[in-house]
Order: C-alpha cells, then sequence, then structure tokens
C-alpha cells in the first residue's frame, strides 16, 4: 500500500509531523507538495494527488489545507474518489466501513497532531464493509 501526501501552506505544519509517522511505521509514501510556505491553491495539490490515485501510482491519498474541507470539495470532483474532510475517530472509522473513502482529508488549522494520528491510522487499517454499502457507493460512482 502506498499512500500520497499533498497540501496547501496551512498543511505543511502537519504534514511534517504525519510524514515523521509514516516513516516510524514503515508507510510507503509519495510527497506530493506544497513545502514552501508561499501562499498556493489547494485544487492544484487536490488535482495531482487524486491523478495519482488515479494512474494508480498510489492506492490512498491524504490532503490538508486549513480545514480539509476545501482539499474534500476539490478532490469529491474527480471521478473515482471519496474524499471527506474528518475530524474524529468515529468518522474516520465508518467513512472507511461505509462510505470507502479513498482520500482523507485534515485541517491543518484545527486538528492537533495525536488526533490526526489517530485518524490516520484508523483510516488506514479500516476495511470497507461492502454489502448493502457497495450498492450506495456505487450509486454515487456512477452520478455523472
Ligand atoms: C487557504 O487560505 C484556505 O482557504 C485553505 O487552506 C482551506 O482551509 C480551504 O478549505
Amino acid at each position: 500500500m502506498k499512500i500520497a501526501i499533498a497540501n496547501d501552506h496551512h498543511g505543511i505544519e502537519l504534514k511534517g509531523k504525519i510524514i515523521n509517522y509514516f516513516l516510524k511505521n514503515n508507510i510507503e509514501y509519495v510527497n506530493l507538495g506544497c513545502d514552501e510556505e508561499n501562499n498556493v491553491d489547494y485544487v492544484d495539490y487536490a488535482k495531482a494527488l487524486c491523478d495519482s490515485i488515479k494512474s494508480g501510482e498510489t492506492n490512498y491519498g491524504i490532503l490538508i489545507c486549513g480545514t480539509g474541507i476545501g482539499m474534500s470539495i476539490a478532490a469529491n470532483k474527480v471521478k473515482g474518489v471519496r474524499s471527506a474532510s474528518v475530524t474524529n475517530e468515529y468518522c474516520a472509522e465508518f467513512t472507511r466501513r461505509h462510505n470507502d473513502l479513498n482520500v482523507l482529508c485534515l485541517g491543518g488549522r484545527t486538528l492537533g497532531i495525536e488526533v490526526a494520528k489517530r485518524i490516520v491510522d484508523i483510516f488506514l487499517n479500516t476495511p470497507f464493509d461492502g454489502g448493502r454499502h457497495l450498492k450506495r457507493v456505487e450509486m454515487y460512482e456512477s452520478n455523472e
């Protein structure tokens, strides 16, 4: 499993801490930027990350902006991407089990690292329940 991670200028610090967490846990990742404090457009980073997933280069993605919300809106415009801004462990678990989330969005300005690490851990280790949830996922995946 390989994870893509990307962010805007509000996500640099949290991304650095999550990358440390990846390194400690031998999680393979690709860092798609941004890594400098300049004001950037989060939409560009969401697109680059979704392209990486669609190409098969990576399996899951983590996007960080100020709130995680702009990133999730941008990522959800890409077909095949299921993305949400997640702020707690319960939502992390159920958005994997019921929505088969493949792009986790986090708020660099709203989340502390300990909660973020728990959310990432749950995101990476919780399987999709399938069954009746698969039918629902297929229903929104087939929307144009
Ligand atoms: C950038 O100023 C800010 O809008 C962005 O980080 C994010 O919070 C958008 O949802």
